[in-house]
């Protein structure tokens, strides 16, 4: 069982539009409603591939209910935690080009009682869990060092825990030891404060993490590829896309691919490519399921092209 924890979810509602006027009253040709947030992104992907997966994410108002309906009928059991706040509701309108405008809500503060209640609920499922997958920045009222008490607790309940968090978040709780860790190479680069202009630099930052005490790092390069970085070596992954429709969520669909997969080795990173180039194939933050996979167009080498430029250097 692959456990997600969602501190901030949200109502995704999209709208497509005919146009995007500044200052007029648009009406929408379509409109739709999709349970959001990183963890339940991770989630939805991992039920796709056909695995038991418990989404733990704070649920408020009537947002929260319908949040818990959708994930049922996309066949994830939400554990729900009950807060006095509202379930936020981001916003997506989409223009006949493919063009999106995204408004995205704060979301509700987290009360002390509530972050408690948060890591009870996580803690309730520990034992009978594979992996815990905590996912997405942090809302407020949760303290900074709150996914530092997860990865410390998970671990004397014996679960393996990754983290797919940036900045302070991610900092604080390397100390924890995360088994492992999935930056992307913006986030890479802010944890090691300094710019990643090619796959080596992403290397060295990877391994530096590991020193400040992540076990595995999993990094995703964009179109460049991932890295693998753990005790046993490094490994680059690369696959062919032809067209890319969307990036949103590809390294939620790669972070499912690799817990899916075992959740480590070079095999686990080949699934991890294999499900981010099928993500960025499909539209918005959909999900790939196993008919969108093609292995066959993904690479895993352990000759890292460590002089090669990244596509999009980090600063
Ligand atoms: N333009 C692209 N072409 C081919 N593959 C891509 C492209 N963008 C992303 N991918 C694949 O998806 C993986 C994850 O993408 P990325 O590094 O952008 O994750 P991310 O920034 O964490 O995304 P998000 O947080 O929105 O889910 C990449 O490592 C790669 O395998
Ligand atoms: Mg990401």
């Amino acid at each position: 069982m692959i456990l997600t924890v969602t501190p901030n979810p949200s109502l995704d509602r999209t709208y497509e539009l005919p146009a995007l006027t500044r200052g007029a009253v648009l009406r929408a040709t379509a409109d739709r409603v999709d349970p959001g947030g990183k963890g339940i992104n991770v989630s939805r992907a991992v039920a796709a591939a056909g695995h038991r997966t418990v989404a733990v994410a704070p649920l408020g108002g009537p947002e929260g209910a319908l949040l818990a309906r959708l994930l049922g009928e996309h066949g994830i059991e939400a554990a729900g935690v009950q807060i006095a706040g509202s379930t936020r509701v981001n916003v997506t309108l989409v223009e006949p080009d493919g063009t999106l405008t995204k408004v995205n809500a704060a979301g509700p503060e987290i009360t002390a009682a509530e972050a408690e209640a948060l890591l009870d609920a996580v803690r309730a499922r520990s034992a009978a869990t594979d992996w815990i997958a905590c996912c997405g920045s942090l809302p407020r009222g949760l303290p900074g060092e709150w996914y530092a008490e997860l990865v410390a607790s998970s671990h004397r309940a014996g679960a393996r825990i990754v983290l797919d968090t940036s900045g302070a978040a991610l900092v604080a709780a390397l100390r924890e030891r995360p088994d492992v860790i999935k930056p992307n190479a913006e986030e890479l680069a802010e944890a090691v404060g300094r710019p990643l202009a090619t796959v080596g630099a992403a290397v060295r930052a990877a391994e530096e993490l590991r020193t400040r005490g992540a076990q595995c790092v999993l990094a995703s390069l964009g179109a460049d590829g991932q890295l693998l970085v753990d005790g046993s070596g490094t490994y680059f992954g690369s696959a062919r896309v032809d067209t890319v429709r969307s990036n949103v969520g590809a390294g939620d669909a790669s972070l499912a691919g690799f817990l899916a997969a075992g959740g480590t080795g070079p095999a686990a990173l080949a699934a991890a490519v294999a499900h981010g180039a099928a993500a960025v194939q499909l539209p918005g933050s959909v999900m790939p399921t196993p008919a969108d996979l093609d292995p066959s167009s993904v690479t895993t080498t352990t000759d890292v092209p460590l002089d090669r430029p990244l596509t999009e250097p980090a600063s």
